[in-house]
């Protein structure tokens, strides 16, 4: 079969690692896949920088949406981030043209990925976000198709790497909240602007893309309770600490009589569950659901090379699939009623 194409936008911590794991792995992802994956073109903003991998092979674009429209791809991959601009640009124009998307990037989906996943399923082609929630664990497909049939009644989890990594630090080696900032930053985990993680909207994206998927009612940042980690103090971590708890930045999405109850916010959670245990920049995302039961899922939730593991499963996905073969809606409908989600054909 003939090669599968990807243009690359975005050459950060994890467009890096997706094209350097791509290179070096280019036979064994043949051979999985049953064709190749090339990468063909890739966007970033500087030219110049030394990325620490070879993309002299591929079409180099300034303009993000021009490869978009443009570049001799079958996909478009979008990690650059932001629910505005080059990445919300850059998608719109792959779908338009009818190109399938692979993204990293639950700023975007949480704002605008219901009327992105309308359009992919208008143009039949694909929209892949496994690595926009939980980084590497494979949560999205966990949701969206081993669970098929469930009704899920609660998803929660610990869903910002960051957070989980400030926290952990803190309480372990008592070192300050900005220091650990700054080496989660340096460690490539935080956000461009980290305030979107401590703050908690990282994990309210998250969360609210979970909650679509898990119970099929609309993406809604606005309706989950929000509160972040950036008051959180030393005395505090102690004070959990005597009382058997440790701090946990938890976000919650449960089913409750008056509807969905969605929130974020730091947590008092036992220290002898296993949620409590989860350190450093690992993730913990529970399901619970009436057939399977209780579901916890525990890995690396962020990082360039954790987080291309999960983007190259969805490239991958495209592959092996034929082109056009998508039955299944990308995202929640807008649906008014909180039944649990039904796959629309
Ligand atoms: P980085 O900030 O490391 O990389 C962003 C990349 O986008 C850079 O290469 C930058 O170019 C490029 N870029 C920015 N603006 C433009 C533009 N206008 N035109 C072209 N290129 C542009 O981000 P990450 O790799 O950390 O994250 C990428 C996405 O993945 C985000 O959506 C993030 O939320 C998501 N994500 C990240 C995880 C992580 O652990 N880092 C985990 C899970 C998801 P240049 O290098 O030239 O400046
Ligand atoms: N900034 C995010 C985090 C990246 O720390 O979890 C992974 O989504």
């Amino acid at each position: 079969a003939d090669a599968l194409k990807i243009g690359v936008a975005g050459l950060g911590t994890v467009g890096a690692s997706l094209v350097r794991i791509i290179s070096e792995r280019h036979e064994n992802l043949a051979t999985a896949c049953g064709r190749a994956i090339t990468v063909t073109a890739v966007s970033a903003r500087d030219r110049t920088k030394d990325r620490g991998i070879d993309v002299t092979s591929a079409t180099w674009y300034d303009d993000p949406a021009a490869m978009a429209r443009e570049g001799d791809i079958d996909v478009l991959v979008e990690l650059i981030g932001g629910a505005s601009g080059a990445a919300k640009d850059a998608v719109n124009a792959a779908l338009e043209r009818g190109i399938h998307v692979v993204t990293a990037n639950k700023a975007l989906l949480a704002e605008d990925g219901v009327a992105l996943a309308a359009l992919a399923e208008e143009k039949g082609v694909l929209l892949n976000f496994e690595a926009a929630v939980a980084g590497g664990i494979p949560v999205i497909k966990a949701v969206r198709e081993s669970l098929t049939g469930n009704t899920m009644t609660r998803v929660y989890g610990i869903m910002n790497g960051t957070c989980n990594y400030i926290l952990t630090r803190m309480e372990k080696e008592g070192l300050s909240f900005e220091d650990c900032l700054k080496e989660a930053q340096r460690l490539g985990y935080a956000e461009a602007d980290p305030s979107f993680d401590i703050n908690g909207n990282d994990t309210a994206h998250k969360l609210a893309i979970l909650t679509s998927l898990a119970f099929g009612c609309e993406i809604s940042c606005d309706d989950i309770y929000l509160e972040g980690i950036s008051n959180i103090t030393q005395d505090d971590i102690r004070a959990a600490a005597e009382l058997g708890y440790r701090i946990k930045l938890l976000g919650v999405a449960q089913r409750t009589g008056g509807g969905i109850e969605q929130r974020v916010h730091p947590t008092m959670v036992p220290h002898d569950t296993v949620i409590a245990q989860v350190d450093g920049v690992t993730n913990a995302v529970a399901i619970e659901s009436d057939i399977l039961g209780d579901l916890l899922m525990v890995g690396p939730g962020a990082g360039g090379d954790a987080t291309a593991s999960a983007v190259l499963g969805d490239i991958a996905d495209i592959a092996k699939s034929r082109p056009g073969a998508q039955t299944v809606p990308a995202l929640g409908r807008p649906a008014k009623s909180l039944e649990p989600y039904k796959r629309a054909r």
